[in-house]
């Protein structure tokens, strides 16, 4: 036996998603600015999103989504070690929305901190995760992606709020019981960025370079700006190539991977990713007609949905890649084992 063997496994165990109620669609949408369903629906594939009520945050949906993930693992919020949460738009600046969901769960025993990745936020979080796991420093995480992505729409700029919604997806990893199989595994995770491009998709306004002040407010600065086709490229050719990282890594091929879950941004990028891929379109999962990009949030709500929907089975390989703001990218490469959602 060698060492290799003997290291602990990660697996995805527990699944939950939170989405607020209210449905937005692109036919309400050109109500408040110059835009079209077919626009969007051409453009995008996005008809709906969701958008949080008042009273619904990054963390009410974060808790939602972490109970429903610890229910789907049956795991008591005791048993964790870890709380990570993905977000681009946390509770407050601090502290953390890992700590505030960590206490209103009652992980009594976890640590917790937040994780700013912006879109590749989940699969930044997972590589963690299953790094804590296989060196053996902790045995059961929660994972949330979380984002009230409304709070930081400019409403009056039709080139970016068309395309994100609201909504949390949490995920449950678990060292692997030694012959488990039916746990599955995170096979492998990369992660890759490009610092130099960071000024293509920000929120300028609110950090330490241009504090908040009447100006900032006035120039709208505490919004997302975004160069849309080059957020575009970047992304097509960054999951491709994490994908792509990804399996090399676990000397796979793409013909063992049965399923495909891009990050839910803009079908026209996941289809540039497919077709780069090679891939077959009935082994790419897409969730993001009903809800828009809801940035870190996305892979775990398109698993659920799929596992929901019977697309994701026990026995599969899924392959997920996310990307963002940063530019940070990434991929993982999942044995998918059995999850009841
Ligand atoms: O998670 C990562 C975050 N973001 C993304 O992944 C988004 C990446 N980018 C995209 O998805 C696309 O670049 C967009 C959907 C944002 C834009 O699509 P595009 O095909 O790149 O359009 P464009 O920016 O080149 O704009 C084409 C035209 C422009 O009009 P002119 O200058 O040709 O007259 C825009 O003003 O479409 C216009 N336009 C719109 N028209 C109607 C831009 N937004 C809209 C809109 N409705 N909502």
């Amino acid at each position: 036996m060698n060492n290799q063997t003997r290291l602990p496994r990660a697996a995805i165990t527990g699944l939950g998603v939170y989405l607020p109620s209210k449905i937005l669609t692109n036919q309400e949408l050109a109500k408040i600015v110059d835009t079209s369903d077919d626009w969007i629906v051409q453009r995008t594939g996005i008809r709906e999103r969701r958008i949080a009520a008042p009273e619904e945050t990054t963390l009410s949906m974060a808790i939602e989504a972490s109970k429903q993930a610890l229910a789907s693992a049956r795991l008591g919020a005791d048993q964790l070690d870890l709380v990570i949460c993905a977000t681009l738009i946390p509770e407050h600046t601090f502290p953390s929305t890992a700590c505030l969901t960590q206490d209103a769960i009652g992980a009594t025993k976890a640590g917790a901190f937040d994780l700013e990745a912006a879109c590749a936020g989940f699969v930044y979080a997972l590589s963690v995760a299953r790094a804590y796991i296989v060196s053996g420093m902790a045995k059961n995480i929660l994972v949330i992606g979380s984002e009230t992505m409304s709070r930081v729409i400019d409403w009056q700029d039709r080139s970016t709020c068309v395309l994100f919604g609201d909504g949390a997806g949490a995920a449950v990893i678990q060292a692997a019981q030694e012959g488990d199989t039916a746990m599955g595994e995170i096979e492998s995770v990369v992660l890759m960025s490009d610092g130099a491009k960071a000024c293509h998709l920000m929120i300028p306004a609110g950090g330490s370079k241009m504090p908040a002040s009447e100006q900032t407010v006035r120039d709208r600065q505490h919004f997302i700006k975004m160069n849309g086709p080059e957020v575009f490229k970047g992304a097509v050719r960054g999951m491709a190539d994490a994908f792509h990282q990804v399996l090399k890594s676990t000397n796979l091929q793409l013909e063992d991977v049965d399923l495909m879950v891009a990050h839910q941004a803009n079908a026209r990028i996941i289809e540039g990713v497919r077709s780069r891929l090679d891939l077959p379109t009935s082994k790419v999962y897409q969730n993001l007609q009903r809800y828009g990009n809801t940035s870190g949030a996305s892979i775990p709500i398109a698993l659920y949905d799929a596992v929901r929907e019977d697309v994701l089975k026990e026995g599969m390989r899924v392959a997920v890649a996310g990307f963002g703001g940063g530019f940070a990218w990434g991929a993982a490469v999942i044995k998918w084992g059995k999850v009841t959602v």
